[in-house]
């Protein structure tokens, strides 16, 4: 064979050679196809080496020819095989993403129950022992008056209880209430004789905050009129009440002052070695009860009030008011 014939045989073998490789690449379906396809076409023993060992035969002049060819061919399937490469990780990650498609319709398996804030099992509780007592609920607004809120409780506007409890002041001569003390005349004003009742609600204050200041926090009123109530009655009621939500711990009464109540009394309870004030009592104020066209004379009755959060924070050993209000599931989770 001559040496053209030789330059025509190899320039013809490396056509096919290229229409083979490209159609093989095209077709390879994954990655270890590639990488055979490269080896068997383009390795030191491929095809391609194997057709420029018979460059041998060429003149020196027509060597470079083919060299030329051979390297745009071996460029141009390392290139395509680049490609090819690209493609198929696009069609593995299309694949995947059909795979894994969340059917977001579908009904779920166990939906994570949530469970109550300390706050309102508190409260619940609280509510539960005076229920079993046999008193009602009852609510009231927290936008008032003045007259519910001070007034009626006998704290006119030059008293100097005004200045424990200072609040947010709306137009129209209202605020949020200070206290759910209203609570007691408002049900008074539309009821009869006997009452007892509780009134847990939240409350208002221009307080500054601090481990144990919130200006809003959460009480519970409670409210006992009859026509035969004394102190005993209140004593009775507060021991039994506290020794059920704490157990059975050393409580006593100091006598205090309240505008509504007289006489008044703070309780405090012995806990963990110290004594920790928990709530506010006393025997409604006659006046009180004679303003609202209670006679005073044949009716007596004993009201209490107490905040939820300090109950919830002896009871729990919660160090920080703030802990209530801040949403952190580290902490709402231990309840
Ligand atoms: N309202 C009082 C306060 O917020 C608490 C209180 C004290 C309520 C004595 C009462 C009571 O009903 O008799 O400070």
């Amino acid at each position: 064979m001559s040496e053209n014939q030789f330059l025509i045989q190899i320039e013809e073998e490396l056509e096919k050679l290229s229409e083979l490789a490209h159609k093989k690449i095209n077709d390879a379906k994954n990655n270890n196809e590639l990488e055979d396809l490269r080896v068997s076409f383009l390795g030191k023993k491929g095809k391609v080496s194997t057709i420029l060992r018979n460059m041998g035969k060429l003149k020196a002049d027509q060597r470079p020819i083919i060299g030329e060819k051979a390297n745009i061919l071996k460029i141009g399937l390392q290139e395509l095989i680049g490609q090819k490469k690209i493609k198929l990780k696009d069609i593995a990650l299309e694949q995947r993403i059909k795979k894994e498609k969340i059917d977001i319709t579908i009904p779920s398996i166990g939906t994570p129950t949530g469970n109550k804030h300390p706050l309102i099992s508190t409260q619940e509780e609280i509510v539960d022992i005076f229920c079993g007592l046999g008193y009602s609920v009852e609510n009231g607004p927290e936008i008032e008056t003045d007259f519910y809120n001070f007034e009626a409780l006998n704290i006119p506007e030059y008293h100097p209880a005004r200045d424990m409890q200072d609040t947010f002041y709306l137009p129209g001569n209202k605020l949020l209430r200070t206290h759910t003390s209203p609570v007691q005349v408002r049900y008074l004003e539309k009821n009869d004789i006997p009452v007892r009742i509780i009134a847990p609600g939240r409350v208002y204050r221009r307080d500054a905050v601090d481990a144990t200041h919130s200006p809003v926090f959460n009480q519970v009123e409670v409210l006992c009129i009859d026509n035969d109530i004394n102190f005993s009655h209140l004593r009775g009621t507060v021991l039994t009440f506290l020794k059920t939500f704490f157990g059975d711990i050393p409580v006593r009464f100091r006598a205090s002052y309240f505008p509504f109540t007289e006489p008044s009394a703070e309780v405090d309870v012995q806990w963990k070695g110290k004594w920790l004030e928990v709530m506010g009592c006393g025997m409604v104020d006659p006046l009180v009860l004679d303003r609202l066209g209670i006679d005073s004379e044949k009716n007596s009755g004993f009201a209490a009030g107490l905040g939820i959060e300090r109950f919830c924070m002896v009871r729990h050993q919660i160090d920080d008011i703030r802990r209530f209000y801040t949403n952190d599931l580290r902490f709402l989770e231990q309840f």
